[in-house]
């Protein structure tokens, strides 16, 4: 007999529906799964049989073959345990077929039938909604991601037997709801704060420009200067995240498996710092069975590239697709993959292969080659990508011990909150979501410069030895300073900041 059984299918964050079809026929004892199945996929078949075997249900000695439809779509994954079994006990007659019909079933079955949690929950169940089912069987791990999706009923269920109950009528299974406002709302301690960094005026200042017009920063500085430090507080003085953008996150971190119990939604900007060892598949993102790599992970939030010079070359080169789309894409057989990843991009990097040229406790013994070829492993294209460009000198002792706490981070988020909602105007019914995002066209109606700015232009360009291409980076800074100003014309002070903000480049790079 012949039983289908509907279940859900992820390319990248979408999904589809797919067809369980299994069919029970006469001949000699068998069980096989067709339609492109993975190896965690074609492993269902232990899982299955014991499960059923060990939840009281008998497991047919006849041909069973498993069809996942459409078969030009691959299956990762042990999520298509549950369905597979149920679609059995349809097919031999110990389950109702149209009882199954409405639902679409994801879980992992373990050997004595219960179910088990499995990745990826949150973007198959809007794959389902999208489809126009409305009821969704999941494993109770994972219920509450599930309910994120509204306008869905979510059956959470523990074991293979129960849900049969409930199937037939026998049990009921209320669906699972949480509170979206209250998950909203869940105060974490907001990470570390920008109070504890003490002295560093010009270090805080270009964070805060850095944050308010969402661009890209590298800093430079000897060992202990406190680069790290200032990198972690960053997520701290960033606009608070809507519930869009808080369930574009959750969804890659469910993908990814790394939702953390009783945590459902992720609430908070990520900050992710991937050693410099990191392969390219480790920060882009691919891999066998194809997973998001850590510039995903990190969408909406702060990508921290500790060591910049230190990582593989390939790797950087790698992410210049992402910074610049803001999405990352992943080519395998049969097609290409999209994940999102709008980053921050913090970067940070010793000024020399010892640390310490130019600083005021230790003697530097590199040789200017040495120095050029360690910065100069970070290439140009790669530079170009990065709007702010800072030195962060030590501070010493006395000056810590002596100096008051910074402004806290909740003032500067205040401020940088003001300076996003200026932009969000100025961008509405564009795709541009912040300074560092325009278009030279936007860039050209946006970054209008007062006379006086105007006249700055010939010696700066002659002293820093700019390209064209990073006058356009420098012009869009310099539209973040006058907004923190509240200016509509970009003053030559305006200028003069953005402009310094790459004065590095012809001392290290020149
Ligand atoms: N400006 C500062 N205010 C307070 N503490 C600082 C400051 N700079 C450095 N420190 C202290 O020094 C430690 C080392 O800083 P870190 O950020 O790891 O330096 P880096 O990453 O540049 O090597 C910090 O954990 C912090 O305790
Ligand atoms: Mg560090």
């Amino acid at each position: 007999m012949l039983a289908i059984v509907k279940s859900t299918a992820l390319h990248g964050l979408c999904g589809c529906l797919v067809q369980v079809e299994v069919d029970v026929t006469n001949g000699l004892p068998g069980f096989e799964i067709v339609g492109l199945p993975g190896p965690a996929c074609r492993e269902s078949r232990d899982r299955v049989r014991s499960a059923l075997k060990n939840s009281g249900f008998e497991f047919p000695a006849r041909r069973i073959t498993v069809n996942l439809a459409p078969a030009d779509l691959r299956k990762e994954g042990p999520l298509y345990d549950l369905p597979i079994a149920v679609a059995i006990l349809a097919a031999t007659g110990q389950l109702d077929q149209a009882a199954a019909s409405k639902f679409v079933f994801l879980g992992e079955l373990s050997l004595n039938g219960t179910v088990r949690g499995v990745a990826g929950v949150l973007p198959n169940v809007l794959a389902a909604r999208e489809q126009g089912v409305r009821d969704v069987i999941v494993p109770l791990e994972n219920a509450a991601e599930a309910a994120l999706v509204q306008d869905m009923r979510v059956y959470p269920v523990e074991r293979l037997d129960r849900l049969c109950a409930f199937l037939r009528g026998e049990e009921e299974i209320r669906p699972y709801r949480v509170d979206l406002a209250a998950l909203m709302k869940k105060e974490g301690d907001g990470g570390p704060d920008m109070a504890d960094v003490r002295g560093q005026a010009a270090a805080r200042r270009a964070l805060e420009v850095a944050a308010a017009g969402g661009h890209n920063i590298l800093m430079v500085g000897s060992p202990g200067s406190g680069k790290t430090m200032l990198a972690r507080r960053l997520p701290g003085i960033l606009p608070d995240l809507t519930f869009e953008e808080a369930l574009e996150i959750t969804k890659i971190y469910s993908l990814a498996g790394l939702l953390k119990p009783g945590f459902p939604l992720i609430t908070e900007r990520p900050f992710r710092s991937p050693h410099h060892s990191a392969s390219t598949v480790g920060l882009i993102g691919g891999g066998r069975q194809i997973r998001p790599g850590e510039i995903s992970l990190a969408h909406h939030g702060v990508l921290f590239l500790d060591e910049l010079p230190e990582f593989h070359r390939d790797v950087l080169e790698a992410l210049r697709q992402p910074l610049e789309d803001g999405v990352v894409t992943i080519s395998r057989a049969g097609g290409t993959i999209t994940y999102p990843a709008s980053i921050m991009l913090v970067a940070a990097a010793n000024p020399c292969p010892c640390g310490f040229l130019g600083d005021s406790t230790r003697q530097c013994h590199c040789t200017p080659h040495q120095v050029q070829r360690y910065l100069g492993r970070i290439s140009g294209p790669v530079l170009d990508r990065i709007d702010i460009h800072i030195e962060v000198p030590r501070v010493n002792y006395e000056d810590l011990a002596g100096s008051l706490p910074g402004e806290p981070s909740a003032k500067i988020k205040r401020r940088v909150q003001e300076v996003r909602e200026i932009q969000r105007r100025r961008f509405a019914k564009t795709p541009t979501s912040c300074n560092a995002r325009m278009t030279p066209d936007q860039v050209r109606r946006f970054c209008v410069l007062s006379k006086e700015a105007r006249a700055l232009i010939p010696s700066f360009f002659r002293h820093l030895n700019l390209s064209a291409r990073s006058y356009e980076r420098v012009l869009k800074v310099a539209r973040t300073v006058a907004d923190l100003e509240g200016s509509e014309v970009i003053e030559a002070a305006h200028l003069a900041e953005a402009l310094q903000y790459r004065s590095l480049e012809g001392r290290y790079w020149g």
